[in-house]
């Protein structure tokens, strides 16, 4: 028997409950002291062999991260215009199915997230997944000793910035070449994320997730829950209406605009 208290575990849930992606942040400036807890949760995290994979850079230059988001909307942005082009018209991103160039134009115009007060630069260096086992690398599909801990180190800081009051977003990288040579990063290092934070200036969303019942299973794989492609299909149309506003906007289930 223990001493059957849940009193971690709920305070726990809690900030993990709370954590939302906060895409608007206040400008105002947030404590030093307060990044630095956030980048001393982070350096806890797990990773292969305990290879520690993850450095960080914090900018808080208004030019620098001015700099940045220009990347992110000039090559990012043309990047994944041109991958969406490639698939069915109801799939792509919400934001690119808008015939494209005017939501890209208004990404360009605004300050989007160089408006927070710091970002948090993830960058990994490969050479350190090398300390686990060979087979590591070989076994799955897609392994990486080095995403995964990378991962691990964010969630871990995206959660320490809620349990401050601080709100953050995943900034995806596609082509991190531009945003290296912004910060200077040398090339066998690899730029993961970027980490907006800063106080919220929305109120975080309800968050939605697929119910327990749906993905556990009990001693084997519960052949009745697996997803036939076309429910995978259906899920991913469902889920355009979930997660961000612009996305209930988006052209899902209507018509493809004339000369879309
Ligand atoms: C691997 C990964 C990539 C993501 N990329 C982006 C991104 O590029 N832009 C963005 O706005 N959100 C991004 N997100 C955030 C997800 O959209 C978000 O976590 C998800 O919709 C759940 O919503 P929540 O974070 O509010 O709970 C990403 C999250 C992960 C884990």
């Amino acid at each position: 028997m223990g001493t059957e208290t849940t009193a971690g575990y709920d305070l726990l849930y809690d900030v993990i409950r709370r954590r939302s992606s906060i895409r608007k942040l206040k400008p105002d400036p947030i404590p030093d002291e307060y990044i630095n807890k956030i980048l001393e949760a982070g350096r806890w995290a797990m990773s292969g062999a305990n290879s520690q994979p993850w450095e960080y850079i914090v900018v808080k230059d208004p030019q620098v991260k001015k700099d940045l988001f220009r990347c992110y909307t000039e090559v990012n942005a043309d990047f994944i215009y041109w991958m969406e082009q490639q698939r069915l018209f109801e799939l792509r991103h919400p934001a690119y199915q808008m015939t494209a160039d005017k939501a890209v134009e208004q990404q360009r115009r605004g300050a989007g997230w160089s408006a927070a007060p710091a970002l948090i630069v993830v960058v990994g260096d490969g050479r350190r997944q090398w300390g686990t086992v060979q087979g590591a690398h070989t076994f799955g599909r897609d392994q990486s000793h080095l995403t995964d801990g990378l991962a691990n180190t964010c969630t871990l800081m995206h959660l320490a910035a809620v349990s401050l009051g601080l709100g953050t977003q995943w900034v995806t990288i596609h082509i991190q070449e531009p945003f290296k040579k912004v910060l200077g990063v040398p090339d066998l290092m690899m730029l993961y994320l970027i980490i907006p934070i800063g106080y919220p200036a929305v109120e975080p969303s309800e968050g939605v997730r697929r119910p327990l019942e749906e993905i556990v299973h009990h001693d084997h794989y519960d052949e009745s829950k697996f997803m036939s492609n076309e429910r995978v299909i259906q899920f991913l149309f469902e889920l355009r209406g979930k997660t961000l506003q612009t996305y209930r906007q988006s052209y899902v289930g209507k018509e493809e605009p004339k000369g879309g």
